[in-house]
């Protein structure tokens, strides 16, 4: 299978390396094996390497910090030129999220799926703005669009609904799904103030520069726009998404009245109702028989309402770039079994 990759930072660089440590496996159990075609990033420029270099060589060549790959020829100019030059079974899209209206990582999987490739992408941006027109192009041509990491990582949410839960209708959800929030309320709940939690946040690397999108909601109703439009079939742009009562002023006036035996935690939930779909963020003091209190740090969860298996609960590990990457692989193999029973 011939990768190309728009965007290649932190996720980028742990996808190359698990390639590289899971290629004996993935040969052994998929007889599936992997090479790079072509990269390009935003300040680095990029290369197209038309024979494809191996996982293990891309892993250890150090591009973009260092020189590109050996056999390949540089890519100057735009998105769209480097997805028709390199010949690829996939693209990668995995640039910087656009919160605000998911570009351009939209016109990179539209020219993508335009030229035939398939797409993987872990970017929350173009699948929680345009899932529904993107998904349907990749139907129309043929193709898979897959996404796996846009939602906890890598953790299994669509993979598991697709794969494991045939029939089954999901009529809503509940959960953590912004790390920086529930860490933050964690240390704030054992004493410390809102900006030394924050820092604290930023220091093990889960909060970016600005929190804004964290503690205000946005981040989270990008990603209960994702579960709604694709798991219930819903229509949510990120701004349907109610955010309640949240920001660093309201943290603070909550955990001030919070009563003995509660845990404070941001809390995303999602049901459908009378044919609609409502969706919103809010802070929720929460008893102690709910599962969702019992989670600490920054670990987030996510319980799945199913007609089938009832409340569904997933509640990964610790969550980053190893994971992420890890639900590209994910998508990657689920797409390799696909054009097997295609062939
Ligand atoms: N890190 C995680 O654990 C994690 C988890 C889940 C989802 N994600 C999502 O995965 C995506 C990648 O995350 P990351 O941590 O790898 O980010 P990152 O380290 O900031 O890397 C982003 C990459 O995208 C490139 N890029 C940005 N805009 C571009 C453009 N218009 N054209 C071409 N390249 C462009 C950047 O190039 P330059 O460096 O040259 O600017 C860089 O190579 C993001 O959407 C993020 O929200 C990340």
């Amino acid at each position: 299978m011939r990768l190309a990759t728009i965007g290649f930072g932190n996720v980028g660089r742990a996808l190359a390396i698990l390639l590289a440590q899971k290629a004996d496996e993935l040969k052994s159990r998929y007889q599936l094996t992997f090479s790079w075609t072509g990269a390009l990033t935003r300040t680095a420029g990029g290369w197209v390497a038309p024979q494809g270099i191996t996982a293990l060589e891309f892993a250890s060549e150090g591009w973009p910090a260092g020189a590109a790959p050996r056999q390949s020829w540089p890519i100057r100019g735009h998105a769209a030129e480097f997805i028709t030059a390199c010949p690829a079974d996939v693209l990668l899209e995995l640039t910087t999220l656009d919160p605000v209206a998911g570009q351009p990582a939209i016109d990179h999987i539209r020219a993508a799926l335009w030229a035939g490739r398939h797409v993987v992408t872990c970017n929350k941006g173009p699948i929680a703005y345009a899932y529904h027109q993107l998904q349907a192009l990749a139907a129309e041509k043929g193709l898979a669009l897959r996404f796996e990491s846009t939602v906890i990582d890598g953790t299994p949410i669509f993979n598991m609904v697709e794969s494991s839960l045939p029939a089954t209708k999901i009529s809503g959800f509940r959960g953590l799904l912004n790390s920086t929030s529930n860490y933050v309320l964690d240390l704030m709940s054992a004493g410390e103030t809102l900006e030394v939690a924050l820092e604290a946040a930023r220091r093990i690397g889960v909060a970016e520069a600005d929190t804004g999108s964290d503690l205000e909601g946005w981040d989270a109703a990008v990603k209960a726009t994702i579960l709604a439009n694709v798991l219930m079939g819903a229509t949510l742009r990120p701004a349907d998404v109610e955010r309640l009562g949240l920001g660093a002023e309201a943290m603070r006036r909550e955990m001030n009245r919070l009563r003995r035996g509660r845990t404070l935690k941001q809390v995303v939930e999602c049901i459908a109702d009378a044919g609609s779909v409502r969706a919103w963020v809010r802070l929720e003091a929460l008893r102690a028989e709910d599962v969702l209190a019992h989670l600490s740090g920054t670990q987030s969860a996510l319980t799945l309402r199913t007609d089938t298996m009832g409340d569904l609960t997933i509640i990964p590990g610790a969550g980053g770039p190893e994971q992420t990457a890890f639900g590209i692989v994910a998508d990657l193999v689920s797409i390799a079994q696909k054009l097997d029973q295609v062939h």
